[in-house]
């Protein structure tokens, strides 16, 4: 909470930084998890996000305006564990977040950027929060997605890059939401994951033999957790939080 500001209802990275949607999102999702949402100001937070919307439907990360369909997840998503998704306009949303979909069926940061898997996953978040799934080309994104898959189990972001634990989330999320998670291989990414942790410290690094760091090791753990691992409890791919969590808020 003391990244909170309770002046204007946003969240920073850290004690006295300037509030971002990233940051207020991160804020919500934390507070949704122990169950403390009664901290924060409601009314304050969601006319926040709603002053972020562009008429084009697209959201500004902060008040220095960068548009990216990052940002279009980060709204919808903070408003839809707020219960409060109807504070802005959704089918502007969505036709922003339609407009940056790309030939090859994935998505970009703005219309015509390249397609990227960490984006792909905020635009089929974001649709799926806005129960407009139905209006992509599911069939032609799940091949874009399934390629990302390389020999060695693990996931690349685009074309020609290496393989990366967290493309594992992004990834596989985004097929999850599209009903397509069966469409790439479980077995030989479940063994690239576990290639990836560190047998000292237990922590998961970005491919085998680099340092371990917490990010990827929570997206080893979703990615494990979203092809239903023994002793993980079910993440859900839009919310990015425990099956659990979602249902306590009300979500899903
Ligand atoms: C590097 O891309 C970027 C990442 C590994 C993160 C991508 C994730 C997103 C854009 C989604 C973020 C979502 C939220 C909700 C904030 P790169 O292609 O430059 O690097 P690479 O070659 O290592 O893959
Ligand atoms: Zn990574």
């Amino acid at each position: 909470m003391t990244c909170y500001n309770p002046t204007i209802g946003a969240f920073a990275g850290n004690t006295d930084q300037d509030a971002h949607l990233l940051y207020t999102l991160s804020g919500i999702q934390i507070l949704a998890i122990y169950d403390n949402l009664s901290l924060i100001d409601v009314d304050k937070v969601v006319s926040y996000i709603r002053g972020l919307q562009k008429p084009d439907g697209s959201f500004a990360g902060d008040e220095w305006g960068e548009i990216d369909t990052r940002f279009s997840y980060c709204a919808l998503l903070s408003l839809s564990i707020l219960n409060r998704l109807d504070a802005v306009d959704v089918d502007a949303a969505v036709a922003f977040v339609l407009s940056c979909q790309n030939f090859d069926g994935g998505f970009g940061c703005i219309p015509g950027a390249e397609s990227h898997a960490g984006q792909v996953f905020c635009c089929v978040g974001a649709l799926a929060l806005a129960d407009a799934l139905r209006r992509i080309d599911a069939e032609l994104l799940g091949w874009w997605l399934c390629e990302r898959q390389l020999p060695c189990g693990g996931f690349n972001g685009r074309p020609d890059k290496l393989e990366d634990v967290c493309y594992s989330w992004w990834v596989l999320a985004s097929l999850a939401m599209l009903g397509k998670a069966d469409w790439v291989d479980a077995r030989k990414l479940r063994e690239f994951i576990l290639a990836c942790q560190d047998e000292e410290d237990g922590g998961i690094a970005d491919r085998p033999g680099d340092m371990a760091d917490i990010f990827h090791t929570f997206f080893g753990f979703a990615g494990l957790s979203l092809m239903e691992e023994e002793g993980f409890e079910k993440i859900d791919p839009a919310f990015a939080l425990a099956e659990s969590v979602v249902a306590r808020i009300g979500g899903g």
